[in-house]
């Protein structure tokens, strides 16, 4: 079975990121995918090149033994959060030739986030599915705060899901 991390893009204090990574984590149990989460809150990553990242280790473990990831990103200024570029930028061949699917939420769903994230992947030879989850600030979340989606997501999360496995497989060949 491949192993999917579900990478929690967000580390600020009251984030709603936990929520959102641990509900689709939750809609995976018949996706026959390993589905983990990834709280980069955890790592502690000082920005790249300003300290003494004591968990890089346990980071790049982490994220090396993954044959793909989920991101579940906000939209911070039209774009991903600092976490979660920062903890990007700290790897390179660990991300490189496997699958990725996109969780994003925000005013407009994240959707400029994530078009963003899909350019850095690009970089780093992560393979971006198209099917792409946004959950809406007013919407999909009650005071901004507690997340309660509408029931229209779940098909969307099957079909990421399904083609996060199909290039999961496939992209398996490249790293063998
Ligand atoms: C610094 C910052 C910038 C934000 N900029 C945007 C934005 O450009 N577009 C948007 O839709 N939401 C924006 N928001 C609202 C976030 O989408 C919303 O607060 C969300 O809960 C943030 O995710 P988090 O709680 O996991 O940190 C911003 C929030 C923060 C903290």
């Amino acid at each position: 079975m491949l192993n999917i991390g579900i990478i929690i893009g967000s580390t600020r204090e009251g984030r709603v990121g936990p929520q959102v990574a641990s509900w689709i984590q939750t809609q995976g149990i018949d996706s026959s995918l390993n589905l983990s989460l990834v709280d980069l809150k955890e790592f502690e990553l000082p920005l790249l090149g300003t300290g003494e990242p004591k968990n890089f280790a346990t980071f790049q473990a982490t994220i090396k033994a993954l044959d793909g990831f989920i991101f579940v990103t906000p939209e911070y200024n039209h774009s991903i959060p600092a976490s979660l570029k920062n903890a990007i930028d700290y790897l390179r061949d660990e991300w490189a030739n496997k699958v990725a699917g996109i969780v994003s939420y925000g005013g407009l769903g994240g959707a400029r986030a994530t078009e963003h994230l899909r350019g850095i992947l690009g970089e780093l030879q992560v393979a971006d599915v198209r099917t792409h989850v946004a959950f809406l600030m007013n919407v999909d979340f009650k005071n901004w705060s507690e997340f309660a989606p509408q029931d229209y997501h779940k098909a969307n999360v099957t079909n990421l899901f399904k083609q996060v496995k199909a290039w999961g497989e496939a992209l398996k060949t490249l790293r063998s």
